[in-house]
């Protein structure tokens, strides 16, 4: 009884490791400030748990709307940004095509397999730079959504806004456009200015990674009132409880240290980056709070890394990405055992490439 699209996608991968030092997740290795966390934790207190919440979340969709100059009314907030691409998939891409470039953040795929949208996959080219072309191509010719992460996951890299302007002069009417800005802050880019003049785009946001709050699951998508309106119907009545809104409105009541956490990540970013390079590996640029690079054999440094008690992410299974792994940017402390433990794992492939 269930759906063959069901059956055939595997379910979402995570492996995870007990290790010492965690730098999987591209998550903020810092919890927000204590007085973030008492004031949520205050307002939970004082809410009645035996009603509902608001139906919208209409708090934290009108600090949401301040915090970006944007209006409430087109603030769309959900259990995570990765809800919101399940919602625009069901709003806009069934029956239609869902269009990305290939490797990206894997829920685009999944979501329009599941829910039967016709996938169409566009690889990167040369050092990733986007396919202008073929996507120009592809939104000539279809209709349905089109996602782009930007900054770039897993790759890192930064596309520019008048190339992004390009694809949305091309999607015309009939694609909603949605750039997924999970790490923007990172990169300090923001579409909202040319999503304001886009009649069908969407940014998409979220509180897991320089707002600290992965735990939370909070996310929200950013768009002209017209198209939340229509997203919002693709979302579960209720769909963030008041602890998610609670620790929204705290972060945002105080949100000046996502600021001085994103100064430390592109230095520590920069500092494994050149500890890298130092060892002969591949690094490839990165705007966001993780590194992509490259080694010779990814299972096995991989493996190193974990005997050595440090977790991180494969991406070598993915299209165009053979050898390549993925390290969070952690506290300094953890990026330092990282690099230890690296050197350690290419000390010894050599010792044993000798022999
Ligand atoms: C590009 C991208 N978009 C969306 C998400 C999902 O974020 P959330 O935690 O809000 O579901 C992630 C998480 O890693 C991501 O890398």
């Amino acid at each position: 009884m269930i759906r063959a699209a069901v059956r055939a996608q595997g379910a979402y991968h995570f492996a995870a490791l007990p290790c010492r030092v965690k730098l999987d997740q591209n998550e903020s290795p810092y919890e927000p400030p204590e007085a973030v966390k008492a004031r949520a934790l205050k307002l939970i207190a004082e809410a009645p748990v035996n009603r509902y919440p608001e139906l919208l979340a209409d708090s934290l969709r009108a600090e949401l709307g301040r915090y970006h100059g944007w209006p409430m009314e087109g603030v769309v907030v959900s259990n995570g940004s990765n809800v919101l691409i399940q919602a625009i998939v069901t709003a806009a891409g069934l029956g239609q095509q869902v269009l990305a470039v290939t490797p990206t953040f894997p829920v685009y795929g999944i979501q329009a397999r599941l829910l039967g949208a016709e996938l169409i996959e566009v690889p990167l080219e040369q050092g990733f730079a986007l396919p202008t072309a073929a996507l120009t191509a592809h939104l000539a010719r279809g209709s349905g959504v089109f996602f782009l992460a930007n900054p770039a996951a897993p790759t890192g890299n930064l596309y520019a806004p008048e190339e992004l302007h390009t694809l949305l002069v091309a999607a015309g009417e009939r694609w909603l456009v949605v750039i997924d800005e999970a790490y923007g802050q990172f990169a300090g880019s923001d579409a909202l200015a040319l999503i304001r003049r886009a009649p069908l785009a969407v940014s998409l946001r979220t509180f897991s990674k320089a707002f600290s709050l992965a735990g939370v699951r909070l996310g929200y998508a950013l768009a002209q009132p017209e198209v939340a309106r229509e997203l919002q119907k693709a979302l579960l009545p209720f769909s963030i409880s008041m602890v998610q809104a609670a620790f929204g409105l705290a972060a945002l009541g105080a949100p000046e240290y996502v600021a001085s956490r994103l100064a430390e990540v592109r230095l520590e970013r920069a500092r494994l980056g050149q500890g890298l390079a130092a060892l002969g590996l591949t690094v490839f640029p990165s705007a966001t709070n993780f590194l992509l690079f490259k080694v010779a054999d990814a299972a096995a440094f991989y493996r190193g890394l974990v005997e050595r008690g440090v977790l991180i992410r494969r991406q070598d299974h993915l299209p165009g990405l053979i050898g390549c792994l993925r390290v969070t940017v952690g506290t300094p402390e953890e990026n330092g055992a990282f690099l230890e433990a690296a050197a350690e794992v290419v000390r010894s492939s050599y010792a044993t490439s000798q022999h």
